[in-house]
């Protein structure tokens, strides 16, 4: 089956085609991705009203474009997909609504998805990973360990108590006067500098749940640097490499507790997945791999470009979905706020076909 997915829940419009195969097996056949970011860097950070402004701009041009790339005409798809939340709402409500607007008018299915859901299932797409999977969520957003159990079975294990650990890696970005978006800039400094130059705490270290609370190291990083200033590049180079450090061990301790949680209740998992923008930092990488290592599985971590927001990954999700026959009403609501373990993968099918109304 084919599946068209659009993703509207934060700064990037994006629109993908995949093709999901029978054993289960899928393939891109188109993901094309218009980026905010230059739109919103100007204030430090995703503005909701610019946001909802520039997804409405976009939309219909990278659709076009992502169906042209794939080959595909409206009538060889087999479902609309489109992240209906969690997200900015301005932004969730075009998407969803551009997706109602197709599937009524080509009379195919359509598919509200959890954007937390497509990015569980993503390592499916890309490496065919079976269930039951240990997934590490990390963007600006969100940070959860997730017991990937089924298409629509989730339970979170842990999550975070305040800041997502992108939103902790964006913020000291901004307090060193470094641009947006803040984690690549952070680990790009963090690289020519001494991690072992300030104290930084390991917040939530050594406790059995496998919860993060990442507000404290933030403000432990800005009392530092209060200290020091006006600061030199080597400073800030160093406040990098020590912020960035101090995550490692956090992200450490906090998932060898997740996966300790979950061999206890579900067994050994197939994998070690992660997901999220920050599952694009290297450091975070290697540690994930040694984790990985350490409890007897395999780090299942997908390109980057599928880690960070995209089309593809809805559009997979969408198809996940709908190979098992769960399509929603075209009165499915936007939902801010859409917790993963709230997501059901067993409620009886909607009408298969929107119904025409004269
Ligand atoms: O998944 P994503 O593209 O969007 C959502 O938040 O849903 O993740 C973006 C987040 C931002 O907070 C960004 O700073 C962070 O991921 N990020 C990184 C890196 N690249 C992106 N954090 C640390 N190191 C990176 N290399
Ligand atoms: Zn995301």
């Amino acid at each position: 089956m084919v599946v068209l997915g659009i993703e509207t829940t934060c700064d990037e419009t994006a629109a993908a085609l995949v093709e999901r195969y029978e054993d289960g097996r899928g393939k891109i056949l188109s993901n094309v991705i218009f980026s905010q970011v230059s739109e919103h860097a100007a204030f430090g950070g995703v503005v909701p009203e610019i946001a909802a402004r520039a997804h409405v701009e976009a939309l219909d041009l990278i659709i076009a474009k992502a169906m042209t790339q794939a080959g595909r005409t409206y009538d060889k798809l087999d479902g609309i997909a489109a992240a209906a939340g969690p997200g900015l709402i301005g932004g969730v409500i075009v998407g969803l609504t551009t997706a109602k607007s197709i599937a009524l008018v080509t009379e195919k299915p359509l598919i509200a998805v959890n954007h937390l859901e497509a990015h569980a299932l993503t390592a499916r797409l890309t490496d065919a990973t079976p269930f039951p999977y240990c997934l590490f969520l990390a963007s600006g957003g969100h940070t959860q360990v997730v017991a990937v159990r089924g298409v629509g079975n989730y339970v979170r294990l842990g999550t975070t108590l305040d800041d997502a650990i992108g939103e902790a890696f964006d913020k000291t970005a901004k307090l060193l006067g470094l641009g947006y978006p803040g984690g690549p800039q952070v680990e790009r400094e963090a690289e020519r500098g001494d991690a072992a130059r300030f104290a930084l705490p390991r917040p939530m270290s050594g406790r059995n749940d496998a919860n993060f609370s990442l507000s404290g190291l933030k403000t432990a990083l800005r009392l530092e640097a209060e200290k020091i200033a006006p600061l030199s590049d080597q400073d800030v180079a160093d406040l990098c490499a020590s912020f960035q450090q101090a995550v490692v061990d956090v992200v450490l301790d906090r998932l060898r507790a997740g996966l300790r949680l979950f061999r206890g209740q579900y067994g050994a998992p197939t994998a070690l997945v992660a997901a999220g923008g920050v599952a694009a930092n290297q450091a975070i990488r290697k540690v994930l791999h040694r984790l990985a290592f350490e409890v007897g599985t395999v780090l299942v971590a997908p390109p980057v470009e599928l880690c960070t927001d995209n089309g593809a990954m809805i559009a997979w999700a969408g198809a996940e979905r709908l190979a098992m026959g769960l399509t929603d009403a075209l009165d499915a609501a936007p939902r801010a706020r859409w917790p993963l373990d709230e997501v059901t993968g067993v409620r009886p099918p909607a009408p298969y076909r929107a119904v025409k109304q004269n």
